[in-house]
């Protein structure tokens, strides 16, 4: 029997219990471009000017842009694609506190993953330095150049930054409670293989 036959089968039967291969594909593609982007950010401002310093903020810039498009579409698939519903029994084993802040978490970050590169774009339009992906496409600058522009943008581009940081940490620090203490499964919603 074929696969699509099989899981056609049993969604007939039951709802589906784990993600789609693109949203599994969406998923890990993201969180290691985010991770990327946050340890390239992270170690370029530490740097001394130098022309290797320039290069690499170049290069999270196209990432973080590259990022933002990734985001829109995933956002876009994410609202025609219900996830599959957590099972009965993971759920009435949450407190509702726990349940809030799986839904609250999720939802925070989805607001992130536009809000970071915005405000990093915004503060690079207004710095004066006008993006060209790749070295090849001028992307459009949606603010102006302004000095105090761009004082006030520079600490909320970071500030959110870290902030997306430390959802994720709260994020996995979950994913590996369900996986290690509660043994609940939980983990293989979002991961690909059988069972
Ligand atoms: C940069 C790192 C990460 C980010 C930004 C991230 C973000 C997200 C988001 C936004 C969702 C919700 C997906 C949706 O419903 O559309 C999600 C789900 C999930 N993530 Fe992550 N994730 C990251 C890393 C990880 C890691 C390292 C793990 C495993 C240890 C993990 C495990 C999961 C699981 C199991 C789900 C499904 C939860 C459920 O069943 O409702 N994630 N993640
Ligand atoms: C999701 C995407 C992005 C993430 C996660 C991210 C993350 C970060 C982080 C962690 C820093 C270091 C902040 C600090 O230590 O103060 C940083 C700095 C910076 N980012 Fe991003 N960034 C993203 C997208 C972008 C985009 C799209 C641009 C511009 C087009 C950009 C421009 C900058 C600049 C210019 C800095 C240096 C700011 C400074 O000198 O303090 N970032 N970013």
């Amino acid at each position: 029997m074929s696969s699509t036959h099989v899981s056609a089968h049993m969604a007939a039967a039951s709802p589906a219990r784990r993600y789609t291969g693109t949203a599994m594909a969406a998923h890990w593609l993201l969180a290691i471009g985010l991770l990327s982007a946050i340890g390239l950010g992270w170690y370029m401002t530490g740097l001394p000017f130098s022309p290797a310093r320039l290069k690499l903020y170049n290069w999270h810039k196209w990432l973080g842009v590259s990022l933002l498009a990734l985001s829109l579409l995933r956002l876009l698939w994410r609202l025609g694609h219900k996830p599959p519903p957590l099972p009965a029994k993971i759920s009435e084993a949450m407190p509702a506190w726990q349940r809030l802040a799986h839904h609250a978490t999720q939802h925070a970050m989805y607001l992130l993953f536009f809000a970071v590169p915005l405000l990093g774009w915004a503060y690079s339009s207004a710095a004066g330095f006008p993006i060209v992906f790749l070295g090849q496409i001028p992307l459009p600058d949606f603010v102006s150049p302004s000095a105090e522009l761009a004082e006030a943008i520079k600490p909320w581009h970071g500030a959110s930054a870290w902030a997306l940081t430390a959802l994720i940490a709260v994020h996995v620090g979950a994913a590996l409670k369900h996986q290690f203490l509660d043994r609940d499964g939980l983990i293989s919603r979002m991961l690909p293989g059988r069972g």
